[in-house]
């Protein structure tokens, strides 16, 4: 199995937050591992640091045992190929019940190049592929396909009109309904043909393709991304050491909100917990030359505060 190659987003910004209160031999967590660019930087910066890494893509996983054995790294690392909505439960089994908590937490949300670029999972409208778009193939019964071809009519239209925040929902809901009648809808490219003809003829060839939006919000379905993002921020909370801090990098505005509002429930709730990120970081232009899918990346980052004693010394 090839890895595609994915460019690590913001990545030197996200490792400096969170390397700022280092101590030796502190543990971070990185619960998008993806083809391993944050995790990486966290082992690389400090030969005492190591990394609890999560990804639910089973592809993703056996790149990275891979990639950390053939860098001898492995020994520094946990490894979790689940859900990041189990990140509780996997860090007291593996951690056991003395772990202080972690010095920092990097969650890069959604999917990677690799699912995009590689047209067997269903991702993208750009090559001919399965209707799949899962990230964990093993667990998740629940494909495009499925979504598509057995949601009713109302259940679509949510899913598309929320997640995709799509302004000609009803026309491509009504287009989908009337395919699948006919036959099943079972490729990417069918599904694009539908979308696209469901939009008015003078919308149909803008910058932003018709089937974007739609595809995004199946995605978001396939996944539940939106429900593990909210389960899993109160979660790391209880998880973070004094001056710990939680990175989140998120490219739609649904994500971005979720996350933003979650941090400020949080630094009002609890005096020790303060936003560090007024407004979030966004790449740089250095590095939008280099990536444009950089472009949509916003970062915030979430701090427990040092304890007074921590603070002096
Ligand atoms: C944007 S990529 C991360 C790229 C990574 N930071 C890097 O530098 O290579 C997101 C990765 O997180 C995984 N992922 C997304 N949501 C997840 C979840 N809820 N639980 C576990 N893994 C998830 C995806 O399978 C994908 O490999």
């Amino acid at each position: 199995m090839e890895y595609l190659p994915h460019y690590s987003v913001l990545n030197k910004e996200a490792v400096e937050f969170m390397v700022e209160h280092y101590q030796k031999g502190d543990w971070f967590s990185d619960l998008t591992f993806g083809a391993g660019g944050h995790t990486l930087r966290l082992l690389d910066f400090d030969s005492c640091s190591s990394v609890f890494s999560f990804d639910q893509d089973p592809e993703a996983y056996e790149n990275g045992l891979k990639l950390l054995k053939e860098r001898n790294l492995i020994d520094r690392v946990k490894f979790a190929n689940t859900n990041f909505v189990n990140f509780s439960a996997a860090v007291e089994k593996e951690m056991g019940p003395d772990f202080p908590g972690f010095r920092g937490v990097i969650m890069d949300l959604g999917v990677s190049s690799h699912h995009f670029d590689k047209s067997e999972r269903g991702f993208s409208f750009r090559f001919d592929g399965p209707l799949d778009m899962r990230m964990d193939t093993v667990n998740n019964p629940n494909t495009a396909e499925i979504i598509v071809n057995e949601y009713d009519e109302e259940q679509l239209y949510e899913i598309i009109k929320t997640f995709g925040e799509e302004r000609f929902t009803g026309r491509i809901v009504r287009n989908i309904l009337e395919a699948r009648d006919k036959e099943r809808i079972s490729t990417t490219k069918q599904l694009e043909n539908i979308i696209f003809h469901a939009y008015p003829k003078n919308m149909r060839h803008s910058h932003i393709h018709p089937a974007t939006r739609t595809f995004q919000a199946l995605r978001i379905e396939v996944n539940r991304e939106l429900e593990v993002l909210t389960d899993v921020l109160s979660q790391i909370i209880d998880k973070l050491l004094p001056g710990g801090r939680i990175a989140a990098i998120s490219f739609h505005s649904l994500e971005d909100r979720i996350v933003k509002h979650a941090f400020k429930g949080f630094a009002k709730e609890r005096d020790d917990l303060q936003i560090l990120t007024k407004k979030p970081i966004m790449a740089t232009e250095e590095e939008l030359k280099e990536n444009s899918r950089s472009r949509s990346a916003k970062m915030r980052i979430l701090q427990r505060k040092l304890d007074k004693t921590e603070e002096k010394g």
